[in-house]
């Protein structure tokens, strides 16, 4: 960031957080309160959380919003490097029979012009059936690519409602405050043409039980909650889920494809 622009976003900052302690005319104490927990929160490598779940949507919103685009979402902390997936398949290893499965199909389409976008690179990562994400391995996570028709289909589990600060700074903070520290249950997307990245988003599940509460402000709206209709269960009794979800992104060259 140049001088001039982190000079005028610090005095602003400040600024903003001065009328914050005039208003409540917070304490030297309490000041110092806020400091031990910003330390606590940097030893536990939290930051980052705490600014997305504050701030992260309302940068989205303004910044990373196209015009008639799919609506972006936040990245999150658990992007990572993902093997190409040619067949779709997210799973790298077969959960139990009771665990939803899903089919989540859709076209990605040049947001001005409403044509399909061959070739176009899709992201996915997601948390499993009971809120967790596979951190070391590639378990629901992989990259497909949309084919002449600009579709795109994965084959993975319902993901659930996460909650992994429960024993950090973050949740300490939340518990504080009697709010809950979970996400609603959601699959996140980033889309990539002619290998430049146009959008990063999450499709929430209808399932949730946190889509009017999810700690991230702002995160959860209904252009990003899927529709889940049921499938005829798989041979061993396995419920099938199956979704749709076209994206519009805004490629800076335009696509040729008819
Ligand atoms: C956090 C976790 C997520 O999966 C996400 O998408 C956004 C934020 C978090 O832990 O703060
Ligand atoms: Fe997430």
């Amino acid at each position: 960031m140049d001088q001039e622009r982190l000079s005028a976003i610090w005095a602003r900052t400040v600024e903003k957080l001065k009328e914050v302690v005039r208003e409540f005319r917070i304490t030297e104490d309490e000041l110092h309160e806020a400091g031990r927990y910003f330390d606590r929160l940097g030893q536990a490598g939290m930051c980052r959380s705490l600014i997305d779940v504050a701030l992260a949507m309302t940068s989205v919103d303004v910044v990373s919003r196209t015009a008639g685009g799919t609506r972006p979402n936040l990245e999150g902390p658990y992007y990572a490097v993902h093997p190409i997936r040619p067949d779709g398949n997210l799973l790298e290893r077969e959960p139990g029979a009771d665990v939803p499965r899903l089919r989540l199909s859709g076209v990605v389409r040049d947001a001005s012009t409403g044509r399909p976008i061959p070739g176009a690179r899709l992201d996915f990562w997601q948390a499993d059936a009971d809120g967790f994400y596979d951190r070391k391995g590639s378990h629901l996570r992989g990259i497909v690519v949309t084919d002449a028709q600009g579709r795109y289909q994965i084959t993975t589990v319902v993901p659930n409602d996460y909650s992994e600060h429960d024993q950090d700074p973050i949740g300490e903070l939340f518990r504080a405050m009697g709010r809950t520290n979970t996400r609603a249950a959601h699959i996140h997307v980033k889309v990539s043409v002619h290998g430049e990245s146009l959008l990063t988003t999450q499709l929430f599940m209808p399932t949730s039980q946190f889509l009017n509460r999810d700690y991230v402000e702002g995160a959860v709206s209904d252009d990003l909650t899927v529709k889940l209709e049921s499938e005829p269960p798989l041979p061993n009794g396995t419920k099938l889920y199956r979704a749709t979800f076209d994206l519009a992104v805004a490629p800076r060259m335009r696509s040729t494809a008819a």
